[in-house]
C-alpha cells in the first residue's frame, strides 16, 4: 500500500511568510494527484518534502503507515522525474536508467530485465546505447521516466515533467503518462502550472495558493464547483468571466446590476442570495454558457444583455468573442460559425442557471 498523508505540513525557508503553509492531504494508493498553482505557490517544495530533500519546518508526512519526517530520500521508497530531467550526461540510456539499481547493487540479470521492460514500456529499446545530447527534448523525458519505472517505487513523484516540450509533444505525452499510470497501478503525485494538464490527467487536483491548498476535489468538481474565486479564475480556458456588481429587488424579484448590463437570478439561488440584496457582490460566468442571440431560439428576455463586440478570434471549431459592457470585458465562446461585426452592438444570453456568485470580501463561493 502506497498512500500518502500531508498532516499540518508547513515549510518556512527565511521564517517569514510560509512557502507551504499548514498543508492536510491525503493521496491515496494508486492514486494520480495533481498539485497545481502559479509560480511560486509551494508546489515544488510540498514535493522535495514528500521526497526527502526538503526538511520539514513543521508538521508528519506518512508513506503508507510510516512517518517519514526523519528518513532519508534513498529509503523513501519514491522515484522523483525532474523538470530538468537530471541525466548524467556521459553516460548511455542504458547507464542512465540502471545506474540507481547499480548503487543498490542489485545483480546483472534483474538489471537488464528491468531496464529492458521499461525501455519496452517507453519505446526506448533502441536508444539504450546513446548519451542525452544524441536524443530530443521528448526522448529524454522518456529516459528521465525510465530511470524512475526501473527502481519499481511505491510513489513516483512528477515535478513539471512537460514544460520544456512543444505543445504537441506535450499533448502526446500527458497521455503517454497517463496510460503509464493505468499500466503501472503506481501512486503518482504531479505538479504541474498548466491547469489543462491537471484537468485532464488528476484523479484528483489540489489547488495550491501562495503556500495554502485551496481546493481538494475531482477535475468535474474543481470546475463546476470552485470552492472560491481564485480556484474559479485558475481552471478552466479561456478563464472564467468575473463581474463587480449589486443584487437589487424589484418587483419581488432579484437581479444582478451591473450597471451597464442587468440580468435575474434564477429561482434556486434566491435562498442563497437574498442576504446580499443591495450590497455588492462578484458574478462569475464561464465563456461556453454565454450564447449569441441570434442562435438561441426561446431566450428569456431578462436574460438578454447588449454589449460590444471588440474582437473576435477564430479558433476552428469554436469563436472567442471579446466583449464590452463598458465597464467590465469578458470573453464568449461560440460556434464557429458565428462572426459578428467588430465594433458594433450585439444581443447575447447569459445561462443564469449556470452562474456563480462570489462574497466581494472573502472571494468565497456563494454559489
Ligand atoms: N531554497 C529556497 N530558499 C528560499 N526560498 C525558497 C527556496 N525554495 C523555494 N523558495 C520560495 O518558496 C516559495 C515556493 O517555491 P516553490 O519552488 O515551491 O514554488 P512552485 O510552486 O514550485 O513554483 P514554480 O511553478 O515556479 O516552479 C517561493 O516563494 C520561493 O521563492
Ligand atoms: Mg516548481
Amino acid at each position: 500500500m502506497a498512500q500518502v498523508s500531508l498532516k499540518n505540513v508547513s515549510k518556512s525557508f527565511t521564517g517569514d511568510a510560509n512557502a507551504v503553509n499548514k498543508v492536510n492531504l491525503g493521496i491515496e494508493n494508486k492514486e494520480f494527484m495533481v498539485l497545481v498553482g502559479p509560480s511560486g505557490c509551494g508546489k515544488s517544495t510540498t514535493l522535495r518534502m514528500i521526497a526527502g530533500l526538503e526538511e520539514i519546518s513543521e508538521g508528519q508526512i506518512y508513506i503508507g503507515d510510516k512517518l517519514v519526517n526523519d528518513v532519508p530520500a534513498k529509503d523513501r521508497d519514491i522515484a522523483m522525474v525532474f523538470q530538468n530531467y537530471a541525466l548524467y550526461p556521459h553516460m548511455t540510456v542504458f547507464e542512465n536508467m540502471s545506474f540507481g539499481l547499480r548503487l543498490r547493487r542489485y545483480s546483472k540479470p534483474e538489471i537488464l530485465q528491468r531496464v529492458n521492460s521499461a525501455a519496452d514500456i517507453l519505446g526506448i529499446k533502441h536508444l539504450l546505447g546513446r548519451r542525452p545530447r544524441e536524443l530530443s527534448g521528448g526522448e529524454r523525458q522518456r529516459v528521465a521516466v525510465g530511470r524512475a519505472i526501473v527502481r519499481k517505487p511505491l510513489v513516483f513523484l512528477f515535478d513539471e515533467p512537460l514544460s520544456n516540450l512543444d505543445a504537441k509533444l506535450r499533448v502526446q505525452m500527458r497521455t503517454e503518462i497517463h496510460k503509464l499510470h493505468i499500466r503501472l497501478q503506481a501512486t503518482i503525485i504531479y505538479v504541474t502550472h498548466d491547469q489543462v494538464e491537471a484537468m485532464t490527467m488528476g484523479d484528483r487536483i489540489a489547488v495550491m495558493k501562495d503556500g495554502v491548498l485551496q481546493q481538494v476535489a475531482d477535475p468535474i468538481t474543481i470546475y463546476d464547483k470552485p470552492k472560491n474565486k481564485f480556484v474559479a479564475g485558475f481552471i478552466g480556458s479561456p478563464p472564467m468571466n468575473f463581474m463587480n456588481g449589486r443584487i437589487i429587488k424589484k418587483d419581488s424579484r432579484l437581479y444582478f446590476d451591473e450597471g451597464k448590463l442587468m440580468v435575474k437570478l434564477v429561482e434556486d439561488m434566491l435562498d442563497r442570495i437574498t442576504p446580499y440584496v443591495g450590497k455588492e457582490i462578484i458574478l462569475g460566468i464561464r465563456s461556453e454558457d454565454i450564447y449569441d442571440k441570434l442562435f438561441v431560439s426561446e431566450a428569456p428576455p431578462e436574460n438578454i444583455v447588449r454589449v460590444n463586440c471588440e474582437v473576435y478570434e477564430p479558433m476552428g471549431s469554436e469563436v472567442y468573442l471579446y466583449l464590452n459592457t463598458g465597464k467590465h470585458t469578458f470573453v464568449a465562446r461560440v460556434g464557429a460559425h458565428d462572426r459578428p461585426k467588430v465594433n458594433q452592438d450585439m444581443d447575447l444570453v447569459f445561462d443564469m442557471s449556470k452562474v456563480h456568485f462570489f462574497d466581494k470580501d472573502t472571494e468565497e463561493t456563494i454559489i
